[in-house]
């Protein structure tokens, strides 16, 4: 999820709320053997998010009063996410797969009849709320079914036409004859109906096809029957509701996700180096030309100030970056805040809880790690800050540790403002470094060191040897 960052950002009202109450009802019974996966497979991810997970965020984005669940194969695992993810859905056990009709009779019960009921699939994870919202809105108190034209139908139900225009019924593949199977027309699967219709329709399904399936399909020709129109309306793309059947597909829909993800940010106003090289997996708030260079990995939630800018291949995990600060490539950065006008990078790492203030320069092969510095601090290169508070304008040189670990517990290093730490400085903390103090270069400091004053803590002498020769390679 991209968005921009205004000033009043208020969110616009999503739902344009039906008359009857929306109910949703999810298919995801089907075992997904081609996925050849422990994981049922409406946990797999797309975007690091199950797919489950982004069926009920468009039913969400649809104002759905309640979400049915239609679970059978892996149906623990699911409960299971659900509980973890405090999803809020009704489960329905399909404990025998007999086709999408007594699928989703399972989910009936529940439903009372004033409802407007929204057939969506869980291995469907890219359809988005906007196409739902037209085809509740055109279908009314008929039957809605969402097709698609497709270049290679096989595989899918095709829709049969009156000449007249108007929906006649659906044929599976397996029942198609030559001719039908020519029809580029085909179900997407997505279907809407009145709740009452809907329960009625579905008692008379029969099995008697190819399959030996109950096919929701054949509410169609029921709805002709009752003389109850059938609206189709057309989906986009073939992409926004194609279905994930095994790895590859799982794949290709990531990319149309990313592709989707990228040009919404570029609309907003964001630069992108290459919109095919980004990858965001979590939500992302963008401030005023906020430019993003290639292999920019997006996870959790992220927000970027004004003019930020990021370098190729950098990770940012729920990360807060103020405006103009420049993260250079190769950087992780991990649950970490950074102020205004930083330079991170390039090769930098912030862990958990580090915490920088304006203007901070973090350089190269620098670690960072539940610590904060203050502003204009500045860790050049080559060092580890662990369990840290550094003050303003403090100068960290090449090769400072702070030795943060006994063995057994972790311990702080406090360092006042404008102290300066010589290269190559071990500060075997708990100590205290007081504002001004100048640490001489190779120093293991384990006393606390007074303010405004040098203190050197390293070998006494230099000693050099006369006449002392190489050692000489037999
Ligand atoms: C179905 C449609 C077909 C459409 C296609 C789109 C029917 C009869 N056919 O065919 O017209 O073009 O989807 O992809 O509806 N499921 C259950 N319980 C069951 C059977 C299926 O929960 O007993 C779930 C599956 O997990 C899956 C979805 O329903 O998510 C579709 O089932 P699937 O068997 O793949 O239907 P198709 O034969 O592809
Ligand atoms: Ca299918």
């Amino acid at each position: 999820m991209v968005s921009r960052k205004t000033a009043s950002s208020k969110s616009r009202n999503a739902a344009n709320v039906p008359a009857s109450p929306l109910h949703v009802v999810i298919l995801a019974a089907g075992q997904g053997t081609r996925m050849r996966s422990g994981l049922p497979k409406v946990l797999h991810s797309i975007a690091g998010t199950p797919m489950l997970g982004h069926v009920l965020r468009c039913a969400a984005q649809l104002g759905a009063e309640k979400c049915h669940i239609v679970v059978g194969h892996g149906a623990a695992q699911i409960r299971q996410w659900a509980a973890k993810h405090s999803a809020d859905m009704v489960f329905a056990e399909q404990k025998q797969q007999l086709g999408t009709a007594h699928a989703v009779l399972q989910a009936m019960p529940n439903i009372p009849d004033e409802a407007q009921v929204l057939i969506l699939y869980g291995d469907v994870p890219l359809i988005e709320s906007g196409t739902l919202k037209e085809l509740l809105a055109e279908a009314g108190a008929k039957l809605g079914v969402l097709t698609a034209d497709a270049d290679d139908p096989a595989g899918y139900g095709r829709i049969l036409r009156h000449r007249s225009g108007s929906v006649q019924a659906i044929v599976e593949e397996k029942d198609a004859s030559p001719d039908q199977r020519k029809i580029s027309e085909i179900n997407t699967g997505v279907m809407c109906a009145p709740a009452s219709l809907l329960r009625n329709w579905l008692q008379q399904v029969r099995k008697d096809n190819a399959k030996a399936e109950y096919y929701l399909t054949d509410i169609v020709a029921l709805a002709a029957k009752d003389r109850i129109g059938t609206v189709a309306v057309m989906a986009a793309s073939l992409a926004e509701v194609s279905g994930v059947n095994d790895r590859a597909q799982l794949a290709e829909q990531e990319r149309v996700f990313q592709r989707r993800q990228a040009s919404e940010l570029m609309r907003l106003g964001t630069s992108l180096s290459d919109p095919a090289r980004l990858d965001v997996r979590g939500s992302l708030l963008c401030g005023q030309d906020v430019h993003l260079d290639v292999g920019v990995v997006i996870e959790g939630e992220v927000e970027l100030g004004d003019n930020v800018y990021v370098g190729p291949y950098t990770l940012l995990r729920n990360a807060k970056i103020g405006s103009d600060t420049r993260i250079e490539s190769h950087c992780v950065v991990d649950d970490a805040i950074v102020g205004r006008g930083c330079r991170i990078g390039p090769f930098a790492r912030l862990r958990p809880q580090a915490r920088l203030a304006n203007e901070v320069h973090v350089g190269n092969f620098v670690e960072i790690k539940k610590s904060s510095l203050g502003d204009g601090a500045k860790a050049n290169h080559l060092a580890y800050i662990g369990d840290a508070t550094v003050g303003s304008k403090v100068n960290i040189g090449a090769g400072v540790i702070t030795c943060n670990y006994d063995g057994a517990n972790k311990h702080q290093t406090v360092i006042g403002d404008g102290a300066f730490i010589g290269t190559d400085t071990q500060l075997i903390a708990p100590v205290t470094i007081g504002p001004g103090a100048y640490i001489a270069a190779g120093s293991s400091i384990a006393r606390d060191a007074p303010p405004d004053q040098l203190t050197i803590c390293r070998a006494r002498d230099q000693r050099a040897f006369k006449g002392w020769k190489r050692p000489e390679k037999k």
